[in-house]
C-alpha cells in the first residue's frame, strides 16, 4: 500500500471480527516493528503486555472505555470485540520523554496493525488501578497505552472539518465511522 493510503487507513478501530482472533505471533510481529522505532536517548525503556484472545483478554476488556463522543454506544458489542491487547508500559516517574515514545510506538503499531488488515485502537481511558493488579505489572513500571487490536470489521472514512468546528468523530445511519481532519493549511502556520 502507498504510504499515504496507509496513513488514511489507520483510523481508530473500535469493532472486529471477534471470530478471527490475532495470534500471540501476530502481537510479536506487532511489537517487533514497535522495537525498530525511534527512542529518546535510544534508551528503549517501555516495555510490552502481549494479550491474546481469552480470559484475561475479556477481563481487560471490561476495564477498557470506548468512543467518548457516541453518547449511545457504550463500545463494542459481544463478536465484535478486540481478540487482543498489547499493553504498553513506561516507568513510573512521568519523564516527558516517556509520553514521546508511548506514542511513536503506537503509531507505528497502529500502522503496522492497518497494513495487514487489522485495527487498532489507543486507549487511555482505562481503569488505571485496576489495569496493573490484573496484569501483575513489574514494580516501577505504569501502563502508558493500551491497545485494543483485532480484524478490523468497522468502515472508517476521513472528512473535512465540518463548519462549526467541531473535531468529534461521528456515524451515519449505515455506521460508518467519519473522523474530521484539519487542512495542511490550517495546520502549518509559518512558511519561510
Ligand atoms: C493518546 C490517545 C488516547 C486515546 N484514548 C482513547 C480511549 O480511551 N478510548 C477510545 O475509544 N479512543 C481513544 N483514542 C482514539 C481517539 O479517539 C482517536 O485517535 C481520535 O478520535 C481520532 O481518530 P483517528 O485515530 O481515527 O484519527 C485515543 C487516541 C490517542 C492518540
Amino acid at each position: 500500500m502507498e504510504f499515504r493510503t496507509l496513513v488514511e487507513a489507520a483510523r481508530t478501530c473500535r469493532r472486529f471480527h471477534e471470530d478471527k482472533p490475532l495470534s500471540m505471533a501476530d502481537l510479536e510481529w506487532l511489537v517487533e516493528c514497535a522495537r525498530l522505532s525511534p527512542s529518546g536517548r535510544n534508551a528503549q525503556e517501555l516495555r510490552f503486555i502481549l494479550v491474546g484472545q481469552g480470559e484475561t483478554c475479556q477481563k481487560l476488556f471490561a476495564l477498557t472505555r470506548w468512543a467518548g463522543a457516541l453518547k449511545d454506544w457504550g463500545g463494542p458489542h459481544p463478536g465484535e470485540r478486540p481478540t487482543a491487547f498489547i499493553v504498553v508500559l513506561a516507568p513510573e516517574g512521568g519523564k516527558e520523554v516517556h509520553c514521546w515514545d508511548t506514542g511513536i510506538a503506537c503509531q507505528t503499531i497502529q500502522l503496522a496493525a492497518t497494513s495487514k488488515g487489522w485495527g487498532c485502537c489507543m486507549i487511555q481511558s482505562f481503569d488505571h488501578q485496576a489495569v496493573p493488579a490484573l496484569l501483575e505489572i513489574p514494580q516501577g513500571m505504569k501502563p502508558a497505552l493500551v491497545l485494543g487490536l483485532g480484524v478490523a470489521k468497522e468502515e472508517r472514512r476521513v472528512a473535512p472539518m465540518p463548519e462549526n468546528g467541531s473535531f468529534s468523530y461521528w456515524r451515519d445511519a449505515e455506521q460508518v465511522h467519519y473522523v474530521p481532519k484539519r487542512d495542511v493549511d490550517e495546520l502549518v502556520v509559518k512558511r519561510y
